[in-house]
């Protein structure tokens, strides 16, 4: 379910929080989905376009709609893709723009658990599509192998029993292979897949850890910037201690992320 805490809004705190990890995602995914070329595309929370520009890198696409319901997300993601083939839109999963004609491949990066209906949002992708064209989508593992997230949550639980409420690895039950493939099914997806994607994410220091999710955007910074000052350094220092740090300073995790992929009847 959706939060009025999943705060989406500034590209350049999405980009040191997340966009870092979801870049390289987004590359790993369409090596997974290993497309064909010229194909048009579709990208539904494109956010600062992390996979768009993982598709005209590896895809070789005909054309790319890349549509967030998020104005600042899609300036940001405007002014970094300079590229011919990709249109922007600012729209959600529910009012997507028809892109003039039908799209070979609709996708989505880390979005599917952040929508109030995906049942509703699964459906208005496959009308965008032609017959025999895919729907294709990932999220993260954030119940497990989403590390850094993970951490974070359970020092976060583990002060403030009420932080459970907003823990990702909680709300988040679609993120799961069973629970995305019975979303695809129940669409009428044939030929369902779900594949993982394993992605490092290693921190120079302490610091390039934490301070990224001091800047407010996405649930776990959003869930920072609601403690008071005391509370915040006391997650920091419990974090601190709790991580491995190798002997150069830096941290080493890893992220992991479902993948799911299904053709139209
Ligand atoms: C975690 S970000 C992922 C952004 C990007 N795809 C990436 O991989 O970096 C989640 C995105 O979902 C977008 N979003 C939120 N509600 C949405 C909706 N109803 N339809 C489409 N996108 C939505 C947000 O604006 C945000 O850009």
């Amino acid at each position: 379910m959706t939060g009025a805490n999943d705060i989406w809004k500034m590209g350049d705190a999405y980009e040191s929080y997340m966009g870092r990890w979801s870049r390289p995602l987004a590359r790993n995914f369409i090596n997974w989905l290993a497309p064909r070329r010229g194909a048009r595309w579709l990208d539904v929370g494109c956010g600062t376009g992390a996979l768009t520009s993982a598709i005209c890198e590896l895809a070789d696409p005909e054309s790319v709609w890349a549509c967030d319901p998020s104005e600042r997300f899609i300036d940001h993601a405007r002014k970094s893709i300079r590229d011919g083939r990709v249109a922007f839109a600012a729209a959600g999963a529910e009012d997507l723009p028809d892109g003039g004609g039908a799209m070979d491949y609709v996708v989505s990066g880390l979005v599917l658990n952040f929508l109030s209906n995906p049942d509703r949002a699964i459906a208005h992708m496959g009308q965008r599509l032609r017959r025999g064209g895919m729907i294709a989508a990932y999220v993260w593992d954030y119940a497990d192998g989403m590390e850094f997230l993970r951490r974070f949550w359970d020092e976060a639980v583990a002060l403030d029993s009420a932080a459970s409420g907003h823990d990702e690895g909680r709300r988040f039950p679609l993120c799961q292979p069973e629970a995305l493939r019975a979303l695809f099914h129940g669409a009428g997806l044939r030929d369902v897949t779900v594949g993982v994607l394993e992605n490092p994410t290693r921190f120079r220091h302490f610091q390039d850890f934490w301070t990224p999710f001091l800047r407010g955007t996405g649930p776990a910074p959003s869930y920072v910037a609601s403690l008071s000052p005391e509370r915040r350094n006391l997650l920091r220092d419990r974090l601190a201690g709790s991580l491995m740090v190798e002997a150069d300073g830096s941290i080493s995790l890893n992220a992991r992320a479902w993948a799911v992929r299904g053709v139209l009847e």
